[in-house]
């Protein structure tokens, strides 16, 4: 797995508080190129209506820094809010990247929801199905992309020079791993998937590698550092970090 320590993107966080989620904007530190990670769509549970405030604020974001929108990144499939990555797209360009193990989450969910034909469950409403070892461009800004599932199968973590975007497979210390109680869901595979995370170039020496991650308990995120001796140390399925905001 390539990991470049020495780039070091700048990452903007905006928080959507209906769903405590935390989307980014990533970018290039060599060019205005940029990318944006886990982007949402505001629903009011009550009405039942969709609006694009969060959306706005980072079309504006973009565009108040002249910045080139290259991809629109997911790292999972989310069951705690709708994506706003067409919507970006049309208005900002890019192009929308996934797991490959997409199709699986399409499969189970149409069945789930009785979802006709018309449903396709190919990934064909994506434009790059990412598999193990993949790797992008954001302008110089390489992006290399791991399988970790077992939150949801098609679960990717996304390392962008020293940023590792880990998604929703580890949280800050208040959360810890993710729930694996989703259809597809594997508590064995996260396992798996966390120990690959952990093993990624200095996380057990120096810990250079910045994880991107989100509070559960509190509207919070930060980019944290894990501790090597903790890390080394924590008992099998638990693992402490402490955090740099
Ligand atoms: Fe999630």
């Amino acid at each position: 797995m390539h990991v470049d320590l020495n780039t070091k993107p700048a990452v903007e966080a905006f928080f959507d508080p209906v769903s405590s989620t935390i989307s980014y904007v990533v970018q290039d530190p060599a060019s205005n190129a940029c990318a944006v990670v886990d982007s949402v769509l505001d629903l009011d549970y009550a009405s039942g209506r969709i609006k694009t405030e969060s959306a706005d604020r980072m079309i504006a974001f973009i565009k108040d820094n002249d910045l080139d929108l290259q991809w629109i990144i997911e790292t999972h499939v989310h069951a705690d809010h709708l994506s706003a990555a067409p919507y970006l797209q049309q208005r900002a360009g890019g192009k929308i990247g996934i797991g490959h193990n997409i199709t699986v989450v399409q499969e189970v969910f149409g069945k789930v929801f009785n979802e006709g034909t018309e449903f396709q469950r190919d990934g064909s409403q994506f434009d790059a199905l990412f598999s193990d070892g993949d790797s992008f461009h954001i302008g110089q800004l390489r992006g290399d992309v791991m399988h970790t599932p077992g939150h949801t199968p098609a679960c990717m973590t996304h390392v962008m020079g020293d940023a590792a975007f880990v998604g929703d497979t580890l949280f800050m210390p208040d959360g810890g791993s993710a729930r694996c109680d989703f259809p597809g869901g594997s508590a064995e595979e996260l396992y798996d998937s966390i120990q690959r995370i952990l093993a990624l170039p200095d996380v057990r020496s120096r810990g250079r590698l910045r994880f991107v991650m989100r509070s559960l308990r509190t509207f919070t995120w930060a980019t944290a550092r894990p501790r090597p001796s903790l890390s080394n140390s924590a008992p099998r399925g638990m693992h402490s970090f402490p955090c740099q905001s």
